[in-house]
């Protein structure tokens, strides 16, 4: 049996958006900057999917640009922000992902900027006192980056409340919501916020696309130069099947969500009740027990496990055809382990091994059942 409890790390495509790109790809090669009718027809692609996400996100098309994925939507905005806009100081949380937290990394010693890391607590949740001390006493033109929904533990931000709390100290507000888009909605017209990276292939979407929301007159310069493709900002050929696929993607998401939410909500509630049946001292990391406090779509868990027994369980899960994540995807095979497991975990918990079991349509609760059976056989 395969198993996959990994779609925080990416989801599987639809059968339906493996349709949209598939007729696209046979029916449309055009570059959509060429003024001939296939040139016409590829750029017919694109706009419309451009006004579709658009509306899906209570956006303007025009704020809306396409780039490959979150990690570029992320620099994009943190290199811009500093580039064209003058901001001197950066402020974001070190529990971000390395897309945020390595670019800032870098503009510190590229651009001489500042950076501030506002205080979190023990299960993940952003110091709001902390945040407004910092804004009140930098006096530099600022910009916050605080992501929506967190990879690892999946907390969430309240979005108005930070960002109004931005605005009302003259700070830029931008948020990485890749664990976001697709699972929860956005009005973007009225959300206290200037930027927001997203990702397609976490809402069952294609790898490779994603854009950057970025609020009409911002501002912003090119970020990679080239031709005068997404309005100047962002040069290079439209890949206009994977914009497709990503459009098509986003309106499944939205047109199922209530029902899908609800679905995944049965799946993580089981889950959670399962797991403490036979790890009853089992730490949820983060809020991750909660879908109030955390996204519905992952748990992440540290398991009371004997340190030579725990050497063994990645291994033995992945024998049995059973796919999750060591904390973050994007961590796997380091031998440094997660930096929001390591701020976060104090103690004993910290010694033990943690696994990110995230969930989406295509999973069922007998896929949970032989999860924990696999789990009981180890235990034994
Ligand atoms: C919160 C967050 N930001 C950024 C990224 C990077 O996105 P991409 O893989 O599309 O570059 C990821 C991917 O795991 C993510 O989870």
């Amino acid at each position: 049996m395969k198993v996959y409890f990994d779609n925080a790390a990416t989801t599987p495509l639809r059968k339906e958006v493996i349709t949209a790109m598939t007729e696209v790809m046979s029916s449309s090669f055009g570059n959509p900057s060429s003024t001939h009718s296939f040139g016409r027809t590829a750029k017919s692609y694109l706009e419309t999917s451009r006004k579709g996400i658009a509306k899906l996100l209570g956006a303007d098309p025009q704020e809306i640009i396409f780039t490959s994925g979150g990690t570029e939507s992320d620099n994009m905005i943190l290199h811009c922000a500093v580039k064209d806009l003058g901001v001197q100081t950066l402020i974001t949380s070190p529990i971000e992902h390395h897309a945020i937290l390595h670019a800032v990394d870098a503009l510190e010693h590229t651009h001489k900027v500042n950076i501030q890391y506002v205080e979190v607590y023990e299960e993940g949740g952003i110091n709001l006192a902390h945040l407004a001390s910092l804004l009140q006493a930098d006096t530099t033109k600022k910009l916050v980056s605080l992501m929506h929904v967190n990879n690892e533990i999946g907390n969430t931000i309240d979005l108005h409340e930070i960002g109004q709390l931005c605005h009302n100290h003259n700070a830029l507000f931008h948020t990485d919501a890749v664990q976001g888009v697709g699972h929860y909605t956005y009005d973007l017209a009225s959300l206290p916020l200037d930027f927001l990276s997203a990702a397609a292939h976490k809402f069952h979407g294609p790898k490779g696309i994603g854009f950057s929301f970025v609020r009409k007159n911002s501002g912003l310069q090119p970020f990679i130069y080239g031709g005068s493709q997404e309005r100047g900002l962002r040069a290079g050929t439209e890949s206009i099947h994977n914009i497709v696929g990503m459009h098509s993607a986003l309106q499944i998401a939205y047109k199922t969500l209530a029902k899908e939410r609800s679905y995944i909500v049965g799946l993580k509630s089981y889950f959670i009740e399962q797991i403490k049946m036979i790890f009853p001292k089992v730490q949820f990391n983060g809020h991750s027990d909660s879908i109030e406090k955390a996204t519905y779509t992952l748990v992440n868990v540290s398991l009371p496990i004997s340190k030579e027994k725990a050497q063994l369980l990645d291994f033995h899960l992945d024998l049995k055809g059973i796919a999750c994540s060591k904390g973050s995807a994007c961590q796997s095979g380091s031998s440094s382990g997660s930096h929001v497991l390591h701020h976060i975990q104090k103690g004993e918990i910290s010694e033990w091994p943690s696994l990110r079991f995230s969930f989406s349509v295509f999973n069922t609760s007998k896929e949970i059942d032989y999860l924990i059976q696999v789990l009981k056989e180890f235990l034994d």
